[in-house]
């Protein structure tokens, strides 16, 4: 809620993990949300939560990224609702197997660029407009740590990653002396499904442990209210990132030693990817 009153914030991959909290840290403002993703029974988890906060019923959208289709009725609904949107938080992805990169399967890798790159930029292409139509709105993309440092068996994601950091740093500059503000959040390592969707062992990200979702929650919302441009976590990420860019052979002598395949015993090959199905 600002002083204008609550802002109508728009958030994907809504069922769980990062957006899930992410929803609740803005409903706990007094916001009023709009949650989208695949899974209706988990909007509907993360919508009884934000009610029991703000007092308010989320509009629950479920669809996918890469439907077209999903994505004009999301942008038919809010506009229908609200008229605009305040805060878009552009944040449904998906990890693959942490591989060999020429291991990895066609519809592995499709899904992944689709999910994470074309699904996040048509998610901008349909609610710009409606960003357009709010005095001070903030379009938040979710991309990793890995949007700016790289990692071996890793190498899908990273395109997708640096291909949304990219987008993000373009449309920026786009965007500029327009009432619309763009803002990269890079979250480390984050304790979420994250890992099991994509059949991932965490620990190949090396020894850092995770943290909660709900830090990087609040991470967005401050960073939202500040009008910050980029932010990222944890301590590590930051450092990983400053390592990468000033000393990369320090950071190529570092990782290269921790960075493995990390894949649970017996998961030679991943699930039929979660888009490709309809759901998972
Ligand atoms: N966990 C980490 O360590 C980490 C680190 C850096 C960045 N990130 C990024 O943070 C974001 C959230 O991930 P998370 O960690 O919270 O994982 P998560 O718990 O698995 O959440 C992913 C969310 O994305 C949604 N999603 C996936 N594919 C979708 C599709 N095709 N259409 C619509 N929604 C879709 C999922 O919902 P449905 O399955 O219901 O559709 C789910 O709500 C991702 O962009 C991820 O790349 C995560």
């Amino acid at each position: 809620m600002t002083s204008r009153g609550p802002r109508v914030v728009v958030v994907t991959g809504a069922s769980s993990g990062i957006g899930r909290e992410t929803a609740l840290a803005f409903a706990r403002r007094g916001d009023e949300l709009v949650l989208f993703a695949r899974r209706e029974a988990g909007l509907r988890q993360t919508a009884t939560a934000c009610e029991a906060m703000s007092g308010q019923a989320p509009l629950v959208v479920v669809g996918d990224v890469v439907r077209q289709e999903d994505l004009d009725r999301l942008a038919a609904e809010c506009r229908a609702r609200f008229g605009r949107i305040d805060v878009l938080v552009n944040n449904a992805g998906r990890g693959h197997r942490n591989v060999p990169f020429d291991e990895l399967t066609d519809p592995e890798i499709d899904d992944v660029i689709r999910v994470n790159l074309t699904g996040a930029i048509r998610c901008v292409r349909a609610l710009l407009p409606l960003l357009r139509m709010s005095p001070g709105a903030t379009l938040v993309n979710v991309g990793s740590v890995l949007s700016r440092t790289t990692l071996p068996y890793y190498t899908i994601y990273c395109a997708t990653k640096y291909g949304l950091a990219g987008f993000t740093d373009s449309l920026r500059f786009e965007l500029r002396g327009s009432s619309v503000r763009v803002m990269l959040v890079n979250p480390g390592h984050t304790t979420t499904e994250f890992f099991d969707t994509a059949n991932m062992d965490p620990k190949a990200f090396g020894p850092v442990r995770g943290v909660g979702p709900d830090t990087v929650a609040s991470a967005i919302v401050r960073g939202v209210d500040r009008g910050s441009r980029e932010i990222a976590l944890t301590g590590w990420g930051r450092l990983g990132i400053a390592v990468n860019r000033f000393a990369p052979w320090l950071y190529r002598a570092v990782i290269g030693g921790q960075a493995k395949r990390g894949n649970p015993p017996g998961a030679t090959a991943n699930p039929a990817p979660p888009s490709a199905t309809g759901g998972r």
